[in-house]
């Protein structure tokens, strides 16, 4: 019997390996190479044979274990003619398939049939023309189709079943045009745009214009069909009163969005991304993305924004840029370039007179700052000590290669806890906001909470060196160990310094004294406590020269973690070097 399970076991984490170390999906893989080949597109793509399709080309995503392509996003890629036929059809699996916003023609490709699984379709602004599928009921899981601006003609199909209300922009139309949907109400409903603010003469006027042109061409109730949609979507996914579109979001900073990108001109040029990245989006879609407001950092706002297709992103909007356009594109282009685990990555950026966004991954856990300040039974959990390493030691790697980059010239300039994230991969930290400082023009405020980790030099200079990041980590390090803000107040209107504070007790040898209390309940760590305050003083002294450099750090907080796993034995996660080893050996399956 334990025999039996024992071998199940075996068998299953033989099957987890050959699998985690399994390439591509093959068939998937074959059938993209034969669409892309025999669709003529203008933009290029990094489909390339040899690469990986589940984590490197543009557009394309795989499910958990890369056995399979769920989603196709290819908007704006520039296809001219028909959808080849027998390609995207072999992707069984797919469920979001989005290639709106190109210049396709010919009829809807009938082939498209035998993917079961399809839930979302999005082929607006093409140029199909010709019926619509006559049975959408053989996508049994179709949640959002989108066939706007095309040429499609004739009716839509008549066995639905639409639910909700009908949208305030169509009761214009007899309720007639409803028949057959039993749920359709046409009572209490409240307008559909209720979250947008009411003055936006620009939208009200496009959509009177489209609703009469589509009238004229007589395909009045495909658009009832994609807007009913629409409603029916929207309200599942649920609104929080602080969703806008990224669009609203800048236009009440007092931007237009329409000055911004021009429906004549190409938007997608303007968003410039990185090689490698694997979003398919343009500058529309971010616009029109819903958007939270994240905080106001250090530069200006940053916005989660949610992509149609669910991904989502950070949108920074940087305030007050000093650098022109060619100096911001070639820092860009060093940050962009930077590809390590524990860098947080720039996927693009964008750049106008009026306007200077910059798209980044997003970590749904917040920040380090977040993690340790927030307030207590608000959504926090208390960060146990084996995190805070790994966010030390990953934070301290990230900057280290930072300072490789650029011929080893590079600066961050702005390292803080809330530059850090905790990626959810690795569980090791990760560094934001790279190489902004030397673009934007203005320095924190003196007592803003920024400038308790600028470096004393910086305050004279005004100038952020790879020194001065070190001392901006040392007071992370410190913020960590103790669980205190850089500058706080006590009681009183005094302000502390979290450097000055923490000399002024270690002179007094009350040591224990400064470590966090919420890391008391964790055994014996206090060793590694105070070997760690030991770098985090080092890296916080006042002369330049005396800091350490950036590799050594990572090297003495190795060193430390090296030490506690030999003496507490290796309970603990393991390490990114640990989790690499070959997993020839199976675990033993006593316990
Ligand atoms: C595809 O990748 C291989 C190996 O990475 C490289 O040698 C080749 O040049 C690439 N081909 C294209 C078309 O980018
Ligand atoms: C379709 O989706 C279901 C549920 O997610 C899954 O079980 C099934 O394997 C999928 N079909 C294909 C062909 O991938
Ligand atoms: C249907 O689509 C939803 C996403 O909207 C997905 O979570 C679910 O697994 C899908 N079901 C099938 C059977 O594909
Ligand atoms: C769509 O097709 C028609 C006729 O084939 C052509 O005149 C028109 O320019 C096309 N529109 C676009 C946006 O490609
Ligand atoms: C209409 O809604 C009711 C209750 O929500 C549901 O039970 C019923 O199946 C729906 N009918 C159709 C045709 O969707
Ligand atoms: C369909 O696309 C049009 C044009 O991009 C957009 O206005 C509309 O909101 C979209 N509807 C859905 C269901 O995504």
């Amino acid at each position: 019997m334990e025999d039996a399970s024992k071998a199940i076991v075996l068998f299953y984490l033989v099957g987890v390996i050959l699998l985690g170390a399994n390439a591509d999906p093959v068939e998937d893989k074959q059938a993209l190479l034969d669409f892309i080949a025999k669709f003529h597109h203008s933009r290029a793509l990094n489909w390339n044979e040899s690469s990986s399709l589940c984590n490197e080309w543009t557009g394309i995503t795989c499910n958990e274990d890369g056995s399979r392509v769920i989603s196709v996003r290819l908007p704006g890629v520039g296809f001219q003619g028909p959808i080849p036929p027998n390609t995207l059809s072999r992707l069984s699996a797919l469920q979001v398939l989005s290639l709106r916003s190109n210049g396709i023609t010919g009829e809807f490709p009938s082939d498209l049939y035998t993917l079961k699984n399809l839930s979302f379709l999005y082929l607006q602004y093409n140029n199909l023309s010709g019926s619509l599928p006559a049975d959408f009921t053989v996508w049994s899981n179709l949640t959002i189709v989108n066939f706007s601006n095309n040429r499609f003609s004739g009716t839509i199909p008549s066995s639905n079943y639409l639910s909700g209300d009908i949208p305030n922009s169509l009761r214009r139309f007899p309720i007639s045009v409803f028949a057959g949907n039993s749920n359709v109400s046409t009572e209490g409903a409240s307008p559909p745009h209720s979250v947008l603010p009411s003055s936006k003469p620009g939208k009200r006027l496009s959509e009177a214009a489209l609703l009469g042109i589509i009238v004229a061409v007589g395909v009045l109730v495909l658009v009832a069909f994609a807007l009913l949609l629409v409603v029916c979507c929207s309200r599942k996914k649920g609104s929080g009163e602080d969703v806008y579109s990224i669009s609203t979001k800048l236009q009440k900073g007092g931007m237009s969005p329409e000055k911004m990108v021009s429906r004549n001109q190409d938007a997608s040029n303007k968003l410039v991304f990185f090689d490698g990245c694997n979003y398919a989006f343009d500058l529309e879609d971010l616009l029109r993305a819903s958007a939270e407001v994240l905080g106001k950092g250090t530069f200006g706002m940053a916005y989660k924004a949610i992509l149609e297709d669910a991904t989502t992103v950070v949108v920074k909007r940087l305030k007050e840029v000093g650098a022109g356009k060619r100096d911001f594109e070639q820092q860009m282009d060093i940050v962009g370039g930077i590809r390590h685990e524990n860098v947080v990555e720039l996927k693009a950026y964008y750049f106008s007179k009026d306007e200077k966004l910059m798209v980044c991954d997003y970590y749904a856990r917040g920040s380090v700052s977040a993690m340790l300040h927030a307030k207590r039974g608000h959504e926090r959990v208390p960060l146990d000590w084996e995190t805070r390493m790994q966010i030390a030691i990953g934070a301290a790697c990230g900057i280290s290669c930072i300072h490789q980059a650029n011929g080893g010239k590079f600066v961050h300039g702005n390292i803080k806890s809330s530059n850090i994230f905790l990626n959810p991969t690795t569980g090791y930290g990760c560094v934001s906001d790279v190489g902004l400082s030397a673009v934007m023009s203005a320095l924190a405020p003196p007592i803003s909470r920024a400038a308790g980790y600028r470096a004393p030099e910086v305050t004279d200079t005004r100038k952020a060196t790879q020194a001065s990041d070190v001392y901006s980590f040392g007071v992370v390090l410190l913020e960590l160990l103790t669980g205190k803000s850089p500058i706080h107040t006590t009681g009183g209107d005094e302000i502390i310094h979290l450097v000055r504070w923490v000399h002024s007790v270690v002179r007094e040898e009350w040591t224990a004294e400064v470590f966090d209390v919420e890391l008391l309940r964790y055994p014996n760590i206090e060793e590694e406590m105070v070997e760690m305050l030991q770098i985090a003083m080092s890296c916080v002294v006042r002369v330049p020269d005396q800091r350490p450099k950036m590799d050594e750090v990572v090297k003495l907080l190795e060193g430390v973690r090296a030490r506690d796993t030999e003496n507490r034995g290796s309970t603990g996660t393991s390490t990114p070097q640990m989790a690499s080893t070959p997993v020839a050996a199976p675990p033993p399956l006593e316990s």
